[in-house]
Parts: structure tokens; sequence; C-alpha cells
């Protein structure tokens, strides 16, 4: 058990939380401080503020132990420990792309006069290179007498699996200066390098660029196996089998090759705008991760425009089923999901739609952005079952991974069907057998396979 056992965590969005309930369940003593006030009223009303698999448990159990607190209260925070890990937004700028980085200078404004005693600052938000040193600056600035030493600790979590991710991650990264910094840290993650997780040191400047080198690697490998399945399409091949005849070379491995509507979330297409914007910045473009910007973009297109060709351009009078809004299965996040940029041109294409997704609803549509996409919100029809977002529909669009649409009856839905004969069903998570489909007499198109009837191009 560590010494210096009671940490603060500044921020108790996605990464804050799941840290500190995690820290708290790994036996830490955890202040979670944030300075939305509405956020911290729920958390200690027992009130999860986001939706994480594993999460609600952890915290009510870190609380009832009496391990984990929240409060607005950075001072007291300040005093009752020595490190402090922080973990605000780092948005990318409209125009640029760039990290965002006003929330973390507002932490070191705030923080700089609370250091009189030595803390070690733990910056676990993304950031850009050269972020620890800025905020190091921001704080002597304010306070020249201010005592700290600073850290980097890139997150790995994945929305939906963050607690496991946390828990069992694949590694623990940390950017350190001094042989004291590396001592302290380690004592603090050794709850979980005594169970085997491998902690990897390195300086900061490397730490902090690994973990876009990480979500850039992971974001293109995608972007490439999107326009590979396309391209089986055109060809005739078939993105099943060329995922297993690559993935099974482990010189590529076979995560994140699963073909999709294309990459969405609050981090992938955050995090590859940072470091195409990095790279332009250091006078050194980075034309990989530009162009698995730009596929992306093309990919998400031409989900459209594979409905489009399918059911007509003008899509006024046409009833579409929409099955999930979420970037992803797990999480009720819609930030930059494919699915939404989907949704908004088949509205502005007219098509009228009835969704249904089992976390993203109607109270989290206000999140969609629709804007201009939807003058007629009576358009967008809630369905409360599969059955119900059938009713009186032209076409299924699958466009989350959910296991509700997994496990779906096919033979049973197809009875609610308006015209047995010509409904198809359009899936981009590639959740069934196109065989299966086939036999069951659904006009079934899926990505990159060869479906019982027709293929996209
Ligand atoms: C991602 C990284 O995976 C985490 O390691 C990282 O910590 C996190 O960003 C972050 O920077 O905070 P996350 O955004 O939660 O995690 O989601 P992923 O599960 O990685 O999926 C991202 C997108 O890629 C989703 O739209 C998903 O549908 C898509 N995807 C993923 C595919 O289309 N195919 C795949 O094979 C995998």
């Amino acid at each position: 058990m560590p010494t210096e056992n009671r940490i603060g965590v500044i921020g108790t969005g996605y990464v804050g939380l799941v840290s500190a309930a995690c820290f708290a369940h790994l036996g830490l003593t955890v202040h979670g401080v944030d300075r939305d006030e509405v956020k911290i009223g729920l958390l200690n009303k027992g009130i999860m503020p986001i939706y994480e698999q594993d999460l609600a448990p952890l915290v009510a159990a870190g609380k009832q132990q009496g391990r984990l607190t929240f409060s607005t209260d950075l001072p007291r925070m300040v005093q009752e420990v020595d490190t402090i890990f922080i973990a605000v937004g780092t948005p990318a700028q409209e125009k640029t792309g760039a990290a965002d980085l006003s929330h973390l200078r507002s932490v070191a404004l705030g923080l700089a006069p609370l250091l009189q005693a030595h803390r070690y600052l733990v910056i676990k938000s993304t950031v850009p290179v050269g972020t620890s040193a800025q905020f190091s600056a921001w704080l002597s600035e304010r306070n020249p007498d201010a005592q700290f030493t600073m850290v980097s600790n890139p997150e790995f979590l994945r929305e939906g699996m963050a607690v496991s991710d946390f828990l069992q991650p694949d590694r623990v990264l940390l950017g350190v200066e001094t042989p004291e910094a590396r001592a302290h840290m380690e004592n603090v993650y050794a709850p979980l390098s005594e169970k085997g997780t491998r902690v990897l040191f390195t300086n900061i400047v490397s730490a902090e660029l690994i973990k876009y080198a990480a979500n850039g690697f992971l974001a293109t490998k995608i972007a490439f196996v999107n326009e590979m399945a396309s391209l089986c399409d055109t060809l005739g091949a078939n993105i099943e089998h060329l995922v297993a005849g690559i993935g099974t070379d482990k010189r590529i491995g076979p995560g994140y090759l699963q073909p999709g509507p294309g990459f969405g979330g609050s981090c992938f297409p955050k995090d590859t705008l940072a470091l195409q914007d990095m790279g332009r910045a250091a006078g050194m473009p980075l034309s990989i991760i530009e162009g698995a910007i730009v596929a992306n973009a093309r990919h998400k297109q031409r989900m459209v425009d594979n409905i489009t060709a399918l059911l007509g351009h003008d899509l006024r009078g046409k009833r579409l089923a929409i099955w999930g809004l979420a970037f992803k299965a797990g999480t009720d996040d819609t930030r930059e999901s494919a699915a939404v940029f989907i949704v908004k041109a088949l509205l502005k294409a007219g098509a009228t739609l009835q969704v249904i997704d089992p976390v993203v609803t109607t109270k989290k549509w206000d999140n969609l952005a629709l804007g201009e996409s939807v003058q007629d919100t009576a358009r967008l029809i809630s369905a409360d079952s599969c059955a119900a977002s059938i009713e009186n529909a032209d076409a299924i669009v699958v466009l989350t991974e959910w296991d509700l649409f997994k496990t779906v009856d096919w033979a049973a839905l197809k009875k609610g069907y308006k015209d047995s004969a010509f409904m198809p069903v359009i899936d981009f998570r590639n959740l069934y057998d196109p065989l299966t489909m086939g036999s069951l007499g659904i006009r079934y198109i899926s990505l990159g396979r060869p479906s019982s009837v027709e293929t996209l191009a």
C-alpha cells in the first residue's frame, strides 16, 4: 500500500470521475473537485452525471467506505492531498482544430496561490506537446513561490469500457523529469503494478505525444478498414475475409479493424485534428493523419450516398427506421457521432426518421445539435421498440452496434413490414449474417460483404 495514498482529482467529467472512482476502488483516498456545482450536487446525491458501464457501483462503494468525496472546494482538496490529477476538457477549437487549453489555464490560475507546500501535479487531460511546460509557466507567473512537480499521465480509457480499461490497462504511461517524481508515481500506481500492470516511464514531452500517436494510429486503422470495405463492395471481395486475412498477421493485429459508419466520439475526431495542427505548427505536416481525417469525412458522406442511391436523393415522403444515435454501443455520447451526421443529412433530404436508441433517449436529443438540418422536428420521431420504429417505414438503417439490435428476431419483425418485398435493411455495423437475412427474404445491405441481393458501390 502506498504511503502517499491521498489524491485529488480536478474535473469530474468522464476521465476524472472514472479515475477518481477507480483509484478509490484500489484503496486510495480520493477527493474529486469540480467547479460545476450541479454535477457535484448530483454526485453527492448518488446520481451519476454520465452513463458509463460499471461506474455507478464503484462510486457508491467508494463514498460508502469514506474513500471518495466530491466537492467544489479546491483549497480544501489541495490541503488534504499530495498528488493532484488534472482531468479537465481540452475541446478542439473551431477554426484550427487545435486543442483549447482555456480550462487548463483556469485550473493553473486557481491552483497557483494554493501551492505553498509541494504537490505533484499530474495532467491526465489529452494535451498537445509542451502543455505541461506551459502549465508550469502559468503557475509560476501567478505565484513565483509555488511549489510543485509536473507529471504527465495520459489516459487510454474507452467510453463504455472505462472501468475495466482503468483497472486492467495494457499499460500505465507516466512522463516524469526527476527520479523523485518517478518514485512518487510508482507508489501511487503500486496497486496496479503489483497486479502485473506494465508501467512505462518516459519524459514528459514523449508521454504527451504518445497519447496523440495512439489515438492517431487507431483512427488511421479504422479509416483504412473502412476504405477497404468500400473497395470490397466495388470489387466483389469480402471485408470479413480481408480482416481475417490481415488481422491474423501479428504485425498488424485484429483490433480496430471493424468497419463502421466512420469513427466518431469525443476523442478520435478531436485528437486527429489536434495532431494535424501540431504537425503543421511544427513545420512537419503529417500526411497520414491528414489522410485519415479526409478518408473518414468521405466515408461518412459515402454512407449517406449509399442510402440515397437506393432510396432516391429526394427523401420527402420517405420514412426510415434509424437504429442508433450513440457514436458506439455502451455510451450515451453523441459527440461527432457518424450516426448524427447521417441523421442530419437524411433530415436535410426530407426524410421522416423513426429513431430508436436504448440510451440516447429524447431527453438527450438537444445534444444532437441538429441545427438547420431539421426545421420541422416533427420529422424526427422517437420509437420505443424496434417494431415501432419500422411502422410504415421504407428502410431500416443500422448505425450503432447495440445488443438490442444484434438480438432482433427478424422473422417476427418482418411481419410488421410495410412492404415485405421491398424494405431494405441497410446495416453500417455488419451485425447480421447476409446468408441468414437472405434466407428470410430480407433485402440486406451491409459494408464490404456480398449480400443476398446486392452490394453497395
Ligand atoms: C478512444 C481510444 O480508443 C481510447 O484508448 C482513448 O483513451 C480515448 O479515445 C480517449 O482519447 O479518451 P473512445 O473514443 O471511447 O476511445 O472510443 P473507441 O471505442 O476507441 O471508438 C472510437 C470510434 O471508432 C467509434 O466511433 C467506434 O465506433 C469506431 N470504431 C472503433 C470502429 O469503427 N471500428 C473499430 O474497429 C473500432
